[in-house]
């Protein structure tokens, strides 16, 4: 029998104490942001039929889903990410919903890519999303939601810039240039990939999409212009003042960058994109989104604008070690309680309830200790306060309560 390894399968994640730590960190900052932005909660199965996650349009996330055929031939799929899913829950219930629908979740989601910094194969992602709202001041909501979780993180405009753009726009550029709107598709998944690889293969996909020379030339043109001023009047180009406009209000104007390389990896985008990075571009993207028209009808459902995007926990995690460093936060709270003979152990079992009856967090040592043994314990532990019990605390009926920060004391009733 070969020797089973103690890793996890390659770009699957144990969450260790301190890994833990951190997470819970990123996702107190995703619910509290979620909360007080007003969106609500909800779940669902980590399992999808395959037909409702595989997408034919040549985009990554299609190719990268994990698969397989249950027992009884069905054939299913992890998600690799929330939004058909959340489409169909939409779709099944569309009837009886009230419009719009403001709605959050932390799903975890799997993709069968290249493991790399930024990269895995399975991560949890913060998903926001408002369904039915046609006006810009849902992409200003979703977008507030991100940068208030980002500030509670501890990260502030000098550590992210998110960058913004607009499909409709492009599309208007490219269709001005004389590229066919039935192409677009192809020419935004090309342009996706800038960046990633030299320009000349991006020309070749675009070539391989339809285009002729001239197209490939005004195309790449189109990705060099710098400034929304620069831009030619209209609705798309209007669309995106107007969320600089309404994002200074919010208080985040500041986060936000127009950038007309955004494009965004997935097809059913329809109008505003955006992506956040680091301001040092060290890292991948730290979440991106935007507004999709045609998913539901995709699926089956009655047409439906959405808007909305996904925050992964794995770059952000980075940027916050990079930042605060890789020491866990552990957040010190509880009470420690030891006792120094086995006589003292029902004592500190019966203490250790009343506290935990009253809404403390009590950590009760399960072996005696000597009181050397048991403050250093304490103080390398995640407890804020520490109790020792000896036969004296006993006889006299109290004990002392030790703030291990301060080293005061104050005395309880046993
Ligand atoms: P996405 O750009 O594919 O969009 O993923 C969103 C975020 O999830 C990324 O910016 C990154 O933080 C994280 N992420 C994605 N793949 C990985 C990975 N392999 N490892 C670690 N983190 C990853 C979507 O998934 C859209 N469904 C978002 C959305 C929601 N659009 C509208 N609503």
């Amino acid at each position: 029998m070969s020797e089973i390894s103690f890793e996890p399968p390659r770009g699957m994640r144990d969450f260790y104490p301190e890994d833990m730590a951190w997470r819970n960190r990123v996702f107190d900052a995703f619910r509290a942001a979620g909360e007080a932005a007003g969106f609500v909660p909800y779940d669902a199965c980590v399992v999808e039929s395959y037909e409702l996650l595989a997408r034919k349009a040549g985009e990554e996330v299609g190719e990268q889903i994990y698969h397989f055929n249950d027992k009884s031939d069905r054939h299913l799929a992890l998600r690799a990410e929330m939004t058909p899913t959340l489409a169909r829950m939409v779709a099944a219930r569309q009837h009886e919903m009230r419009f719009p629908i403001k709605w959050n979740t932390i799903a975890q989601c799997f993709r069968y890519e290249r493991s790399t910094k930024g990269r895995k194969r399975e991560h949890y992602q913060w998903n926001c999303d408002i369904i039915g709202e046609e006006s810009v001041l849902a992409e200003v909501e979703v977008l507030g939601a991100a940068v208030d979780a980002l500030r509670r993180m501890g990260l502030t405009k000098d550590d992210f810039r998110i960058h913004v753009s607009n499909r409709a726009l492009l599309s208007e550029l490219l269709a001005a240039s004389g590229i066919p709107e039935d192409r677009h598709a192809q020419v935004f998944l090309a342009l996706d990939k800038r960046g990633k690889m030299p320009d000349s293969e991006i020309a070749a996909m675009l070539r391989d999409g339809g285009l002729e020379e001239a197209g490939v030339v005004k195309t790449f043109e189109i990705m060099d212009l710098k400034s929304l001023d620069a831009l030619p009047d209209g609705p798309a180009k209007e669309r995106l003042s107007e969320l600089f406009r309404l994002a200074g209000i919010a208080g985040f104007a500041e986060c936000l960058e127009f950038d007309i390389s955004v494009i965004r990896g997935l097809a059913y985008y329809t109008g505003i994109v955006f992506e956040a990075f680091d301001v040092k571009r060290e890292f991948r993207a730290i979440f991106g989104g935007g507004r999709y028209d045609n998913l539901l009808t995709t699926i089956g459902g009655d047409p439906a604008t959405a808007v909305g995007l996904g925050f992964g926990d794995v770059v952000v995690t980075e940027l916050l070690k990079a930042k605060f460093g890789a020491e866990a936060p552990l957040p010190k709270k509880g009470v420690y309680i030891g006792y120094m003979f086995p006589e003292q152990r029902d004592a500190a079992l019966a203490l250790a309830a009343k506290l935990r009856a009253a809404g403390e967090c009590v950590d009760l040592a399960l072996r005696k200790q000597k009181p050397k043994q048991f403050f250093a314990h304490a103080g390398t532990g995640s407890c804020a306060k520490a109790v020792f019990l000896g036969p004296d605390d006993i006889a006299a009926g109290k004990a002392r309560m030790k703030d291990l920060a301060t080293r005061t004391e104050t005395e309880i009733v046993l």
